[in-house]
């Protein structure tokens, strides 16, 4: 298992009565000038732009990686790969197994470097930027690792302030109330907090997962196959969960997912890894008429098809002739 979480990067409070957790200050990535709690909080909504399934706004793009290559020895995982993320998009990255999901985000949260090719974050050429950029870009991102990557020997709270510690500015008190905040956002109660991670179900575990991944406003979150063995229920509350969040915190989601219903309750754009490239990255009613095996294996095979009979009505109409035949 991954030891260390990826740092996240304070950036705003949520609710009244809960300290702000203090911005680090960076000439080069611009920081909230306040951290006054109720500023912070208005300055979020502001600024957090509605769910869009375009990318055709004015914003940047949160995430922009152009002509991506990735080679390990002689084993070409990424050729020149592009993928765009806008602001408060929720993008399902989906791919057969092995297609290169999980590396693709390592490079974007720069824990792998790219063969070739430029990624820019929030901006930023990743590939290109001072130690010290790259460590206030990943403060702006959280991440869900795979297998949830707890520290197994600690307890729910100090895995939670593990990233608030990090910092070495937050008094243990100020810790203490961020702490039993994410634990709230995350629906776990605060008795939870002394829990070992051995004593969680797998669907506690996600969310303590999360509640660290949060711990520092992230604007930028990325969760690994974040619903695998999950049971339905566990998986649905966790669609919730993240649905809540994107809306309180106007965060940019990227999702790596195998799961059909996550991918039609959550994702404004599906992204197709195969062939070592994006194949197509939109709403999954026009990443479905790509005539590509794995896109009609996954999306069109009896599992596909129940899972969008659940999208909107409107949305489900633009592919009903899909739905209908084959049956
Ligand atoms: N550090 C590494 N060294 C060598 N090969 C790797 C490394 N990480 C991943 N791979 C290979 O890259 C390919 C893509 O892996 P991965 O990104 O984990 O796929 P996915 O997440 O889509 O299942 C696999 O063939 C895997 O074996
Ligand atoms: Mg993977």
């Amino acid at each position: 298992m991954p030891k260390s979480p990826v740092p996240d990067r304070s950036q705003t409070p949520a609710r009244a009565g809960v300290p702000a957790v203090p911005a680090p200050v960076s000439a080069s990535v611009p920081a909230p000038a306040s951290t006054d709690v109720g500023d912070v909080i208005s300055g979020a909504a502001a600024s957090c732009p509605p769910v869009s399934s375009s990318l055709s706004g004015d914003a940047e793009p949160v995430i922009e990686v152009r002509d991506l290559t990735k080679r390990y020895g002689s084993h070409t995982i990424h050729e020149h790969l592009d993928l765009t993320v806008g602001q408060s998009e929720i993008i399902a990255l989906v791919g057969g197994s092995g297609s290169g999901k999980t590396t693709l985000i390592r490079q974007i949260i720069g824990l792998e470097s790219p063969t070739n090719g430029h990624i820019s974050v929030f901006g930023h050429d990743i590939t290109s930027i001072d130690r010290r950029t790259s460590h206030l870009l990943r403060r702006r991102s959280g991440m869900l690792f795979q297998r949830g990557a707890l520290f197994s020997a600690m307890t729910v709270f100090d895995n939670i302030a593990q990233p608030l510690r990090e910092l070495h500015t937050l008094s243990e008190d100020l810790i203490r109330d961020v702490v039993m905040y994410k634990l709230e956002m995350v629906g776990l109660s605060g008795r939870m907090a002394n829990r070992m991670p051995s004593e969680l179900s797998g669907g506690m575990i996600k969310r303590v997962g999360i509640a660290r991944a949060i711990a520092l406003e992230p604007e930028l979150l990325f969760l690994d196959e974040p619903t695998a063995g999950l049971d339905p229920q566990a998986s649905d509350e966790f669609v919730d969960m993240i649905r809540g969040l994107h809306h309180s915190l106007g965060l940019t989601v990227v999702m790596v997912t195998h799961d059909l219903d996550t991918v039609m309750m959550l994702a404004t754009r599906v992204a197709v890894l195969a062939e070592r490239k994006v194949l197509v990255n939109a709403p999954v009613e026009d990443v479905v008429r790509v005539d590509h095996p794995f896109i009609h294996s996954f999306f069109l095979g009896e599992r596909g098809r129940r899972a969008l009979l659940a999208l909107p009505a409107a949305r489900r109409a633009r592919i009903s002739e899909l739905l209908d035949d084959g049956k």
